[in-house]
């Protein structure tokens, strides 16, 4: 007998309304055995109860064996009291790699050979969101931290993962040129972690440099490793070389926990027409299976993912006129 496994699932704001249930009716077909536990968080919650994150999500999320989450908006203006949930429970739950793999799928723009992964530090860098404000609103400051122990822990992460793959190659992606204490020690620390895997092929690279190669020729690539900033910003371009926010997904790994959404936000500007790709969350649901160790329904999805994404029918940001719930339903026919 196969095991349940218990999913907490997390709407969030804005198109997380939309994809959420979505992947809810597409699991649903995918041939495991899954219970379902809801919970809240984002900018909504925050309006309605006073905090983006209630205690109770933390828990839904430490007593499930993974979690799917959809979108959370954060404000561009401070705001009394508010954190971004997202950013909250990476933090919260030490979900230390941020995963966002890209690879060539059949939708329009998707450059061919492109399979990639980048590997992003998920909890300290610029992301510690210290900032003040002096004299008067003249200067702004930010923070930004670094930790061996960070560096060290995603640094291996992204080696070991380089292993596990064909080409075994490794780029630590880094502004150390300009700011060598810090983006000095993640560098560093990285290149000692990679150096006890003498199989992965491990070069440096600057950041703004892996950018323009990355436009030019991503098919060079494998594995990148960068901070939290970087990785944020780089994940968006690679999503871009295959298809866009629509497909692009990511799991937020740590040690006892595992938070699993697609790359994009809540989407104000297509929120509540129904017309939202549901794929990245799809994608990031086959990258939930393939960590609950159901690697057979995993391939089954993604499979029936890229069949429908091929075939049709495709949602608008993909150059078609379904929305979300007939793309949806056509994946679960597909299964
Ligand atoms: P966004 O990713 O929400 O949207 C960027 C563009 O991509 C928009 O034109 C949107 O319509 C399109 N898009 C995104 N996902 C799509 C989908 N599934 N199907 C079709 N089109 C899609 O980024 P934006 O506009 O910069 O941020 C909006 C809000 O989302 C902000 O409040 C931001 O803080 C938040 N955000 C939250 C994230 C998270 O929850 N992990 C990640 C990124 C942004
Ligand atoms: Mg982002």
């Amino acid at each position: 007998m196969s095991k349940t496994h218990k999913i907490c699932l997390i709407e969030g704001d804005g198109i997380g309304h939309e994809v959420i249930p979505a992947a809810r009716i597409v699991l649903e077909a995918a041939g495991v055995k899954l219970e379902f536990i809801e919970a809240v968080a984002g900018w909504e919650t925050f309006e309605r109860i006073g905090t983006s994150v209630p205690d109770e999500t933390v828990e839904a999320i430490s007593h499930t064996d993974a979690t799917l989450f959809g979108a959370a908006t954060s404000p561009t203006r401070k705001v009394a009291g508010f954190f971004g949930a997202i950013r909250y429970l990476r933090r919260k739950l030490d979900l230390f790699a941020n995963v966002r793999p890209a690879r060539h799928h059949p939708v329009p723009g998707s450059r061919e050979g492109v399979d990639l992964v980048v590997v992003r530090e998920n909890t300290e860098g610029l992301y510690v969101e210290q900032e003040r404000m002096y004299l008067n609103g003249e200067i702004a400051i930010a923070d930004t931290v670094i930790t061996k122990k960070a560096s060290a822990r995603i640094g291996e992460y992204a080696a070991k993962l380089a292993q596990s793959r064909p080409r075994k190659s490794l780029h630590i992606a880094h502004k150390a040129n300009v700011l060598p204490v810090t983006q000095g020690l993640f560098l560093n620390t990285a290149l000692g972690e990679a150096a006890k895997y003498p199989e992965v092929k491990t070069q440096d690279i600057i950041i703004d440099n892996c950018a323009m190669q990355l436009v030019r020729a991503p098919e060079r690539f494998d594995v990148i490793v960068t901070t939290n900033l970087f990785g944020d910003i780089l994940s968006d371009l690679t999503a871009g070389l295959v298809g866009g926010l629509g497909i692009a997904a990511s799991g937020n790994i740590g040690l006892e926990h595992a938070v699993f959404e697609p790359v994009h936000g809540s989407a104000p500007d297509i929120a509540g027409k129904g017309i939202s790709n549901p794929a990245a969350t799809l994608f990031s649901a086959v990258m939930m299976l393939e960590h609950l160790g159901e690697a057979a329904a995993a391939q089954r999805l993604e499979k029936a993912l890229d069949h429908v994404l091929a075939q049709g029918p495709r949602t608008p940001d993909l150059g078609g006129s379904a929305n979300t719930m007939q793309f949806a339903e056509a994946v679960a026919k597909a299964l």
